[in-house]
């Protein structure tokens, strides 16, 4: 099976760290075509993957455009359009991992007569996109796609609540290696003490820094948990929220907050970290479409508390793998970092559990294999 995928995105997000995985398997017989260059392209060569960046002029449509520039922006799409058309003529599928990727993948798909397939990692509500591109989204989607990968029941549902065809989605979870997130306890000792983490609870938050992804909510939870809880926020602003890092360092001043909480950056040792953690926290205040640092946090072992909303509500089970808490609520935030302070016993056995359940439900041989099932599906008999 050949596939050209294609991804917008130069940087590593969630969905690009996705397509490293499904891609693999393919390495021999795929190639990523990126419509950014960046560290994401790194990451593809190093695990192998073939990998061509196909325009270096960048895309002008954000979230929240407007119909007129979405239709400005189509004409910039053309030479690239043209490109991927003749990329895939090599091979059996186009795959589009992103809403960009997805107009053009459309767009080829319809001209070189592929089959196109798009891995829909968003949650196409209003909270996270404009109408208009709700719309162009669904419409790409129902007129020219074979098959609707939904990261989610909340994304797929979302689809469908948008205008998508049902009937040519499937749900497949993000798949991940457990052998990837088992450290060695004198590594975390080791990073523990570089970052200053020794003797105090540490509550992880690993996500880019974005408003939606809340990490302002953990911020307030703190002021409510006893001293010896620190917080360490792990990502980097990736799509230019600026404002939003300045306004989460002025509020950890304001809160006389300076010494429990760490900005730690952009880092590509996620596993170890959250091995130094005693807890993860994930605080999205909109829906999250699946949130793969739930899943992670549960592989390393540590327990983990998620906002009440979307995909999370799939992956977690309150009191039974991992504590839900409502979004944007500090105060049942605060209550739960709390409570796993103070009942290590019993929040041990709820990590526990929600390691054995991750690692059986995300394994990536096995998602894999459900997304070859449906390839298959799409191959001419
Ligand atoms: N991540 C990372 N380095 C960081 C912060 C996050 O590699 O500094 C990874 C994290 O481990 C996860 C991904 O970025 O695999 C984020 O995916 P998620 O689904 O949680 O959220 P997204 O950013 O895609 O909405
Ligand atoms: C997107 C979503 C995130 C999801 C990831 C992988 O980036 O925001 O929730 O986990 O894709 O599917």
């Amino acid at each position: 099976m050949k596939i050209l995928f294609l991804d917008q995105s130069g940087k590593p997000g969630g969905a690009e760290l996705c397509l490293i995985d499904i891609a693999k398997p393919y390495k021999d017989n795929c190639l990523v075509g990126l419509f950014a260059d960046g560290p994401f392209r790194d990451l593809l060569e190093q695990n192998h993957i073939p990998v061509q960046v196909l325009t270096n002029q960048s895309i002008q449509v954000r979230k929240e455009s407007s119909l007129a520039q979405g239709l400005g922006s189509l004409g910039q799409l053309i030479p690239l359009i043209a490109k991927v058309v003749q990329k895939a003529r090599k091979f059996d599928f186009i795959y589009a991992n992103t809403q960009k990727a997805l107009v053009v993948g459309a767009l080829a798909s319809f001209f070189s007569r592929r089959p196109l397939v798009y891995h829909l990692h968003d949650i196409l509500s209003p909270e996270h996109f404009s109408q208009t591109n709700r719309r162009i989204a669904v419409t790409c989607a129902n007129r020219f796609a074979s098959l609707v990968i939904a990261n989610s029941q909340a994304s797929q549902a979302a689809f469908v609540a948008a205008g998508g065809r049902l009937d040519i989605t499937e749900v497949i979870y993000n798949g991940f290696d457990p052998k990837n997130y088992q450290s060695h306890e004198s590594d975390v000792s080791q990073i523990k003490q570089q970052l200053g983490l020794d003797g105090q609870f540490v509550v992880g938050h690993f996500s880019r820094l974005a408003p939606w992804k809340g990490q302002h909510i953990l911020i307030e939870a703190l002021v409510q948990c006893p001293v010896d809880v620190t917080a360490i926020l792990v990502g980097d602003a990736l799509f230019g929220e600026q404002d939003y890092v300045q306004h989460l360092h002025q509020q950890v001043t304001a809160l006389g907050l300076e010494n429990r909480v760490k900005f730690l950056g952009f880092r590509s040792d996620i596993p170890l970290l959250m091995a130094a953690c005693d807890l993860v926290a994930h605080t999205s205040i909109a829906p999250e479409p699946f949130g793969r640092v739930i899943v992670e946090g549960m592989l390393c072992g540590k327990p983990v508390v998620a906002a009440k909303a979307g995909g999370a509500i799939e992956l977690v089970e309150d009191g039974v793998n991992g504590f839900l808490v409502a979004p944007e609520k500090p105060d049942q935030l605060a209550q739960v970092i709390t409570t796993c302070l103070q009942e290590p016993q019993k929040t041990a056995t709820i990590a526990h559990n929600a390691q054995s359940t991750a690692s059986q439900r995300f394994g990536i041989t096995a998602i894999n294999q459900q997304i070859a099932v449906q390839l298959n599906k799409l191959l001419p008999s």
